[in-house]
């Protein structure tokens, strides 16, 4: 089919130009324009009939005459998966899992379809990125020789969506969507053009049937293969895997959830025999030190529902002519804006230095709680002199330098306390009733400016 013109679209957001840029129009991402037009061309709908039998004219309805029905879930039995899924897997829902290679997207999953399997689903699991042996391998190294997954190694669409119609699973897993691709299309397998297509019709295909698509994609930089940001909009739950290859542990990070909370998170652990969901995660992200070193501070993060301790290191040290602000883990932007509030409002001068800030762990800290622990964690490195033992803060810095409050608190001051902190420097609405005595043991300090915090620590000294 030719080309009626060259469209560039983006492989992050999906968004389009006519001519390629270097730099996206829509997100500002940087080479990820890749020519291919995402919409089918005029007046050539290529799946016309599949529109037409899934589009039956609706009556219309005041919403107190619907009936509001409950959605059927289908827990999967992994403890730590079915939270960040607000409780299972749901009929006819579409769920999209994304992440690194390598980071155990296809392990959780089979573990996941296996357990179901076992509870009596009827599943399918479809695989283009490896051969049915090399999956067979994989549930021979997770203990499970037995497994009766049906497993489809398939990439073409149209054979895919009719298994689906044959077999009628109640879950169905297509690992990966950036592999699956329909003769329909003239654009390149793994082109946003053939992932978007394809998604959309397997999303028809799971609201019209009930089947659940869960739908692996993997986050690439080179822009090669369409990332799965681009089909964020057209799936029920998005979920990310964080961490980082080298550690062992993973969380798994709701994005957006149309039957659940979001932000909610699971932690596991990468073992021999796959992921185990680590049911009390709080105090994993801490490294250990027998003595307290100078740059470091620990934070409490509140993740969904559960308080996470975190340690935030710092190393400030003599740049060049252009001193380098680099951060893992946590904003970059909003690190020199700390910079600059610890300048003005605490005196803390970093100007001609390298700063270099990291979240223990590879996890992903967006909340702003975290910017009195990076500031306390930059002093502490300028100074060269550790917090004591026992130490944390959390709280947001604002430009004016106030200290303002963190939500929930209290849960996070509780979970330091359980796990045997001694001091804590907090937000002064974040402090409990001196009465309170459920954070016994722990000495609490509430400021309410960034150069209150900085006094408090070296009283500490
Ligand atoms: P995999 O699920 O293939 O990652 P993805 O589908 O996200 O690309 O996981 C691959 C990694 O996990 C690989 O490095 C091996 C490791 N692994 C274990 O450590 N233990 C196990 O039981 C399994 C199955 C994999
Ligand atoms: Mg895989």
């Amino acid at each position: 089919m030719a080309k009626d013109k060259s469209i560039f679209t983006c492989t992050e957001c999906g968004g389009t130009s006519a001519r390629w840029m270097g730099k996206c129009p829509s997100c500002n991402a940087w080479n990820t324009l890749i020519e291919g037009s995402s919409e089918p061309a005029a007046g050539k709908n290529r799946f016309g009939s599949v529109h037409a039998s899934l589009a039956p004219t609706s009556e219309v309805l005041p919403l107190a005459q619907i009936q509001a029905a409950d959605f059927e879930r289908h827990p999967t039995g992994i403890d730590e998966l079915d939270r960040v899924l607000g409780g299972g897997m749901v009929e006819g829902g579409v769920v999209l899992i994304g992440g690194d290679p390598g980071i155990g997207k296809s392990t959780l999953l089979l573990q996941a379809v296996d357990s179901l399997q076992r509870s009596g689903m009827n599943t399918l699991y479809v695989t283009g990125e490896e051969s049915g042996a090399q999956v067979a391998m994989r549930s021979r190294r997770l203990g499970l020789p037995d497994s009766q997954v049906p497993v489809l190694p398939e990439i073409q669409l149209e054979k895919i969506l009719h298994t689906l119609q044959s077999r009628q699973p109640g879950i169905a897993i297509i690992d990966s969507i950036q592999t699956v691709y329909s003769d329909q299309l003239t654009s390149a397998p793994g082109s946003v053009a053939q992932v978007r297509e394809c998604a959309a019709h397997l999303t028809r295909t799971a609201k019209s049937t009930g089947t659940t698509i869960v739908l692996v994609g993997h986050v690439t930089k080179e822009g090669a293969l369409a990332g799965p940001r681009v089909l964020e909009h057209m799936v029920d739950t998005v979920l990310y895997f964080e961490g980082d290859t080298h550690s062992n542990f993973r969380l798994i990070r709701a994005i957006k959830n149309r039957f659940g909370a979001v932000n909610e998170i699971g932690v596991f652990a990468m073992t021999e025999k796959g992921l185990k969901g680590v049911s009390n995660p709080s105090a994993i992200f801490l490294s250990q030190h027998a003595e307290p070193v100078p740059g470091s501070c620990v934070m409490v993060t509140l993740e969904g529902t559960r308080p996470l301790l975190v340690e935030i290191q710092a190393l400030v040290d003599s740049g060049g002519p252009s001193p380098r602000r680099l951060s893992v883990g946590l904003d970059r932007d909003r690190l020199a804006m700390l910079l600059a509030v610890l300048h003005r409002h605490a005196g803390v001068a970093c100007m001609d230095q390298d700063v270099f800030v990291n979240a223990v762990g590879g996890v992903r800290i967006s909340e702003p709680a975290a910017d009195l622990a990076v500031m306390l964690a930059i002093t502490s490195s300028l100074r060269g002199k550790a917090l004591p033992k026992g130490f944390l803060a959390f709280g947001e810095v604002g430009l004016a330098g106030e200290v303002r409050p963190a939500p929930r608190g209290q849960d996070r001051l509780k979970e330091a306390a359980k796990l045997g902190f001694k001091v804590a420097v907090v937000p002064k609405a974040n402090a409990p009733k001196k009465n309170d005595k459920s954070f016994e043991g722990l000495t609490i300090y509430p400021v309410e400016r960034i150069e209150e915090a900085m006094q408090v620590v070296r009283g500490l000294d």
